[in-house]
């Protein structure tokens, strides 16, 4: 058995969230069906966004399910921009920050080669902190330029946390719609969509205990977007194709488990968190904890090491059965510098040197044992390979 210390990257499905996906997979109907079979399938589709509402706080009409969360980000960036410009051609600044996944990075990127959209990059501190006060000047002098802000509520791979309500606080005299990524912070920390100011706020299922492919976009009441997938028109006509009920409740049960037992999980992930970072630097005066200081997710730990390579230290730790990640999982398994260390001020040498670990749901004192157990050999072959190439 490997121990995995990788549930940024994707957690194991629930027992129960199993459960009630089987059963609600071997119900036959369409939820737009009028029929008695058809409202059958749409009573459970309700009732799944009934609850996910809850575990978000938000109103039930603002879900948007979706198929994950890269889908639920490309809607709002593409359907915000399209919706804003479409109504002001002005509006075309989409203010973000580098340090965005590429599920942000790319539609935003996209949209600047192929639809006329200017990016202002906020600038990123050495510790992951996002320049807030140069957001604050830029709007008081620029915001009727401004199509929206997309800024991820908490960092997938540093872990470092953004004040979304700060933000919100200073786009809202202005008008200008926020979207946030919250993939990495649903289910983890409190977070409530009704009182964060947000327009839009993406979620996906497979970071708490949920099935892979299943993901919602909270767009707030007050909110329009152009779709990005055009069809029968359903969910508000934002997000065409047949509803999948049996994921959207799998969903939904993996939400109510991971936001009812965040609380407790919240102090006993952050505990053997420290007992980690603490190891590790027991273990090395190679290794730096990465923005230690800064406002962080409690179950994420991410280092950069001297002299040795992020994919070296993850390979060799895989050869002991320990499975961690670099923190920026490509296409293909190809793995880079680290974009986000390069856009903190980190040298390509820094940002090809980390490593992630994040814990969860079944993560226990025996894993984090074994993890340091299996460093100091990994380091060492890591470091050798370092010098040689
Ligand atoms: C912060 C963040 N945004 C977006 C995504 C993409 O979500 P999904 O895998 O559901 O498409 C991920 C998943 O790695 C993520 O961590």
């Amino acid at each position: 058995m490997s121990v995995y210390l990788d549930y940024a990257a994707t957690t194991p499905l629930r027992k129960e969230v199993f459960d009630c996906y089987v059963e609600h997979l071997q119900t036959l109907g369409n939820p737009s069906s009028v029929h008695s079979s058809g409202q059958l399938v749409r009573q459970a589709l309700e009732e799944a966004r009934e609850s996910l509402a809850k575990s978000v706080d938000c109103n039930r009409s603002e879900v948007i399910f979706t198929a994950g969360g890269t889908e639920s980000v490309n809607l709002a960036i593409k359907g915000l921009f399209w919706q804003r410009v479409g109504e002001d051609s002005k509006r075309k600044v989409i203010i973000s920050a580098a340090t965005e996944h590429h599920a942000s990075l790319d539609p935003m990127e996209w949209l600047e080669k192929h639809d006329g959209a200017e990016i202002l990059w906020l600038p990123v501190d050495r510790d992951g902190v996002i320049d807030l006060d140069f957001l604050e000047d830029y709007l008081q002098e620029h915001h009727e330029n401004v199509a929206f802000v997309n800024l991820m509520w908490a960092n997938n791979e540093t872990g470092v946390i953004t004040d979304i309500n700060r933000v919100t606080a200073m786009t809202k005299p202005c008008g200008i719609p926020v979207h946030s990524d919250s993939i990495a912070t649903f289910g983890h920390i409190p977070i409530s969509f009704s009182s964060s100011g947000l327009s839009a706020m993406s979620v996906s299922a497979h970071k708490i205990g949920g099935p892979v492919g299943a993901g919602a976009l909270i767009v707030s009441r007050s909110t329009k977007l152009v779709s990005i997938i055009h069809g029968g028109g359903q969910e508000r006509g934002m997000r065409s194709g047949t509803m999948n009920a049996p994921v959207a409740k799998a969903f939904a049960v993996a939400a109510e488990l991971a936001v009812s037992e965040l609380a407790e999980e919240h102090l006993r992930l952050e505990a053997l968190r420290d007992k980690l970072v603490q190891g590790v630097k027991n273990i090395t005066p190679l290794a730096h904890h990465t923005a230690a200081k800064s406002p962080r997710m409690p179950h994420n730990a991410h280092f950069t090491f001297d002299g040795c390579s992020g994919d070296s230290l993850l390979f060799l730790l895989d050869q002991q059965g320990v499975c961690v990640s670099v923190g920026s999982a490509c296409q293909a398994g190809v793995n880079g510098p680290s974009h986000v260390l390069l856009a903190m001020g980190r040298t390509e040498r820094e940002a090809n040197g980390c490593i992630r670990m994040t814990l969860g749901k079944q993560s226990t004192e025996a894993d984090v044992d074994a993890f340091l157990s299996a460093l100091p050999k990994a380091l060492d072959g890591a470091l050798r390979a370092g010098l040689t190439t």
